[in-house]
């Protein structure tokens, strides 16, 4: 039987449809495994499943001598060298779609939690300083008809935009292409990334990391926020420039952010833990029971698939 390596325990559903086809072995530790242990593991395998935490890269894949399969459990692939994988006629495959309306939510969490303080106010009552009503109590930002920048209008950004219809929201975003739904379902407009950050109320992230979009948002980009924006991140990290983040935070030159990701995940900007204007989460988009069952499912079906000889509808380098 071939086998396959499975980076980290995942659910169990995606197991039993591999074990139907390979010899599966898992990864029991409660930590990534590091390169060499990688390495030591995929030497001889068809298949790899691993997580947006192992780097998959020259080095990894050049080890693998029978490698014909790297299946993501995530929708983003930056941490994959997706090159030199087609260059050696690998296959790569990710989990779009399923994750895309439990991250959507997320954001909007995130955004609310920011925005009317949900965290802070949390704190607050647990450390018992709540004394009964007080008209300047936490207050906070309203969101009804306030304008929504959503910057990278693919899925996620598309379902995100599409939620704020309940409160009734102003739409711009900045995508290279028209977003035809957002134009026709919420009148969106389509305007360059520096107008969006000039003009919303409340800015989130849901471009994909490339060479394009590392540091999209920098120290400029920071300037021409408005002074009471909160910018919001389900991203990756490094679309942001964190240290500038935290500057423009501490300088109040932006009033909030509301995190999932982080530049050098998991180490956290030790200033960002310090600032009471921002939530921070530990990258759990994706995180629902429901949403969770369906990648897993999805990345094992990818590498059986691939085993009958079909390509996977969601590979993302099928073109060779
Ligand atoms: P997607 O459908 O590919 O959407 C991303 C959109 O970004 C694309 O449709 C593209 O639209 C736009 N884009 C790409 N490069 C751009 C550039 N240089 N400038 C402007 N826009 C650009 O992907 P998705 O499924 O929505 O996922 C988006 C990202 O979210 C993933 O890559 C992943 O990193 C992240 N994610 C995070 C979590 C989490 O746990 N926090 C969960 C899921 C996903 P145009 O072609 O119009 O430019
Ligand atoms: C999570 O961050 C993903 O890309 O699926
Ligand atoms: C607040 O609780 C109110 O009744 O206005």
């Amino acid at each position: 039987m071939m086998k396959v390596f499975v980076t980290r325990k995942i659910p169990q559903n995606a197991i039993e449809i591999l074990k139907e086809h390979f010899e599966v072995q898992t990864w029991e530790e409660d930590r990534a495994p590091k390169k060499e242990e990688l390495i030591e593991n995929i030497k001889d395998v068809f298949g790899i499943l691993c997580l947006l935490t192992d780097e998959i890269d020259k080095e990894v894949i050049e080890k693998a001598k029978n490698l014909k399969i790297i299946s993501n459990y995530a929708v983003g692939i930056d941490n994959i060298d997706i090159k030199y994988a087609t260059q050696k006629g690998i296959i790569v495959t990710n989990t779009p779609d399923v994750l895309t309306q439990a991250t959507a939510e997320l954001a909007w969490a995130l955004l609310f939690a920011v925005a009317r303080r949900i965290v802070e106010g949390d704190r607050f009552v647990r450390e018992g300083k709540f004394k009964g009503w007080e008209p300047l109590l936490f207050l906070g930002k309203e969101i009804h008809q306030k304008t929504l920048g959503v910057i990278g209008a693919g899925r996620i950004g598309t379902a995100f935009a599409l939620k704020s219809k309940g409160f009734d929201m102003r739409v711009v975003y900045f995508s290279r292409n028209e977003n035809e739904v957002l134009q026709r379902s919420l009148c969106a407009e389509k305007k360059s990334l520096h107008e969006v950050l000039r003009e919303a109320h409340f800015v989130s992230l849901h471009v994909p990391l490339t060479n394009e979009t590392y540091h999209l948002i920098d120290k400029e980009e920071f300037k021409l926020m408005r002074k009471d924006a909160i910018i919001i991140n389900t991203s990756r990290g490094a679309v942001i420039n964190e240290e500038e983040l935290v500057k423009a935070l501490k300088e109040k030159r932006i009033a909030g952010a509301g995190l999932d990701v982080y530049e050098n995940e998991p180490k956290i900007h030790p200033e960002l833990l310090t600032l009471e204007n921002v939530v921070l989460l530990p990258h759990i988009g994706s995180a629902t029971y429901h949403t969770r069952k369906k990648m897993a499912e999805m990345a094992a079906r990818s590498i059986v698939d691939f085993y009958k000889g079909r390509i996977p509808k969601n590979a993302v380098n099928a073109s060779f």
